[in-house]
């Protein structure tokens, strides 16, 4: 079942952004301006700005070229990305992706049905689990583009289902893979969700 839902992505091309190798050396130097937001080795210290370090290259580029062409809305970032090449953000990205991420730490009180959902999904709602993409450690699937969530700041992940859900963030492909997914969850969901997230180690 897993399988073959990845396999039906890489079919339908969502994660397929053609682009040069990076040099994290390189790229190091190219992304001191980020570190404000970011963090200096992308962990980010504010829970409203996503940590990067750690977080797969091939997902890292993908979101760097929406945020440029305008298919996902980052207005902290207006400009920043308009005089980057490719090969720039190929470098960025390998030096974030070169990073080691940090984790936080769960709230208790909702952890438990965080768990439930993240390794189990909602087989009432058709809601599939998301460890056949992101993976039980939430380590992601870096080759295929399916980003890293674990340690990630709680606020960041339930900002983006919801904005998944609401139609506010749209860049997740043909499929609709992760708006399909987020329709299917309430606001306690997502809480809880992203919760358990920002533990997963
Ligand atoms: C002024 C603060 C700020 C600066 C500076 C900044 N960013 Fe961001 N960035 C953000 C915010 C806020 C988001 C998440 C927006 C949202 O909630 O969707 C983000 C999202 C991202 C994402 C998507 C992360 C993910 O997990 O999907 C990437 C990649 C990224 N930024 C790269 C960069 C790079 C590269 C630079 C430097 C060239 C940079 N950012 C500079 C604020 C900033
Ligand atoms: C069939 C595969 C699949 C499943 C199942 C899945 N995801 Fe995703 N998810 C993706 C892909 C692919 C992306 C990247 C979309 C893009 O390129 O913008 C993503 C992106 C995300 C993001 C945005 C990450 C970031 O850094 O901005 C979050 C949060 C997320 N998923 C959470 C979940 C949760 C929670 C579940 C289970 C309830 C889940 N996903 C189930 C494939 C999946």
């Amino acid at each position: 079942m897993n399988k073959l839902i990845v396999s039906l992505l890489l079919t339908l091309g969502i994660t397929g952004v053609a682009h040069a190798a990076g040099d994290a050396t390189a790229g190091q130097a190219k992304a001191a301006v980020c570190g404000a937001c970011h963090g200096p080795d992308g962990n980010s210290p504010a829970p409203n700005f996503p940590k990067l370090a750690g977080q797969g290259e091939r997902y890292l580029t993908k979101q760097m070229h929406d945020i440029k062409d305008g298919k996902r809305t980052v207005l902290e970032m207006t400009g920043l990305l308009t005089n980057l090449s490719d090969q720039d953000l190929a470098d960025i990205a390998a030096y974030f992706a070169s990073q080691k991420g940090s984790v936080g730490a769960a709230d208790p009180k909702v952890v438990a049905h965080g768990e439930e959902l993240f390794r189990g999904g909602n087989l009432e709602k058709g809601m599939p689990s998301c460890i056949g993409c992101h993976s039980p450690n939430g380590a992601g699937l870096a080759a295929a583009g399916f980003p890293h969530l674990s340690g990630q700041h709680a606020q960041y992940i339930g900002k983006q289902l919801t904005d998944f859900r609401e139609g506010n963030r749209t860049n997740d492909g043909d499929t609709k893979i992760m708006q399909s997914i987020a329709g299917k969850l309430s606001n306690k969901d997502i809480e809880a969700v992203s919760q358990y997230i920002q533990g997963l180690h």
